[in-house]
């Protein structure tokens, strides 16, 4: 039921407070603030390499995982989707964990690579949303999301459950490898519980992203920028505006703009910037100049610190809330989200049941 909202996409992002306390709640233990993973026969002090294959947006969920399993616990990741990882018969060693990340756990071109890792003598992980999923029954590490039935065909909730549970797990292996001390554990994990309160920070500014998005309606190509972590959620963001407003969108890390796609610039183009303040800021602003020059219009999505350093000159912004890095990632996938969402209610289109979409892709 959609309740008071129009749509079930709506609903789903605005539920994401809630059911991004209740992953984290299953993974981590506020009495003493640890990190607690469900019990599974496998040692993960040990593990060479971590492979992860996935599509969409949950492809995007890695790709952040990515981040953090190299940073907090310094394990080397192998990271594809699905429909390349396999065909091209990737070097899988005897005693790596591979994880596989589908909120319907039903996925063609996932289970298929889950199948073909387990031939291999891989330890198979899931993270799905649905738990009694095809991906839940054969995995031997079963970490669900506890997002709740998705029903509008763009992924949002489940996307932000996602990297709830990737950012718990990456904690739990940085321990495990003698790499977080109990310190640090408990500040990461005060961290993570944060979220719920900055992820509804950021949906207060619904409004001001519906009135936004009358500018973004009217534009053929939009492009979005971010590094790091925010690099995978500006995929995300142009994702979203591909599937449910049917504008061509891509999502690019801000360095690599300057090796191809400056060459679309100008003011019809609109460049949306994911870019919270921290040490890469500076890097950005230096890629909005380049943006700037060439007449391109830019939406700043940043915290008041960015916005007060960069934010003049550009044709909108977005206030996040200051978060720690760990959880922005969670937090911007709020923005844009909405401005997917209210570009596509201005254009009219079928938010929860877009044009030659499937909610779950069980064909090859
Ligand atoms: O169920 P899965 O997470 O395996 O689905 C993967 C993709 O099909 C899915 O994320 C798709 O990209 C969404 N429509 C994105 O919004």
């Amino acid at each position: 039921e959609k309740g008071n909202y129009r749509h079930f996409m709506q609903k789903e992002i605005f539920e994401q407070p809630t059911v991004v306390a209740q992953t984290l709640g299953s993974y981590l233990r506020q009495a003493d603030n640890s990190v607690a993973l469900p019990q599974f026969d496998f040692d993960l002090s040990s593990i060479k390499r971590v492979t992860i294959v996935a599509c969409g947006t949950s492809y995007y969920a890695a790709m952040v995982a990515k981040y953090w399993f190299e940073q907090f616990a310094r394990v080397p990741v192998d990271l594809d989707v699905a429909s390349e990882f396999r065909y091209r018969e990737p070097v899988l060693e005897e005693g790596g964990l591979a994880l596989f990340i589908s909120q319907s756990g039903e996925t063609a071109d996932t289970l298929a690579a889950l199948r073909h890792c387990k031939a291999n003598g891989q330890t198979i992980g899931v993270v799905v949303n649905v738990p009694t999923s095809s991906m839940a029954r054969e995995a031997d590490l079963l970490l669900p999301t506890h997002a709740g039935p998705e029903i509008g065909v763009a992924s949002t909730k489940a996307f932000t459950c996602q990297l709830a549970v990737l950012a718990a797990l990456a904690a739990h292996m940085a321990v495990k490898r003698g790499l977080m001390s109990r310190k640090e554990e408990q500040e990461v994990v005060r961290h993570l519980l944060e979220a719920p309160a900055c992820l509804n920070a950021a949906l207060d500014h619904d409004e001001d992203i519906a009135a936004m998005a009358h500018l973004i309606a009217p534009a053929r190509d939009v492009l979005y920028l971010g590094r790091g972590p925010d690099y995978p959620l500006a995929m995300e963001g142009a994702l979203k505006l591909k599937e449910i407003s049917y504008i061509h969108a891509e999502g690019y890390a801000s360095g690599e703009m300057k090796h191809g796609p400056i060459a679309l610039i100008d003011e019809h183009v609109p460049v949306i910037v994911l870019a919270p303040s921290g040490p890469l800021f500076e890097k950005t602003v230096s890629n909005m100049e380049e943006v700037r020059a060439r007449g391109g219009q830019i939406v700043l999505i940043s915290d008041a610190k960015g916005l007060e350093a960069a934010g003049e000159g550009c044709m909108a912004t977005i206030e996040m809330p200051q978060v720690h890095p760990l959880i922005a990632p969670l937090v911007y996938a709020i923005p844009v989200q909405l401005l997917a969402y209210h570009t596509a209610c201005v254009k009219g289109t079928d938010v929860d049941q877009p044009r030659n979409l499937a909610k779950s892709v069980t064909v090859e």
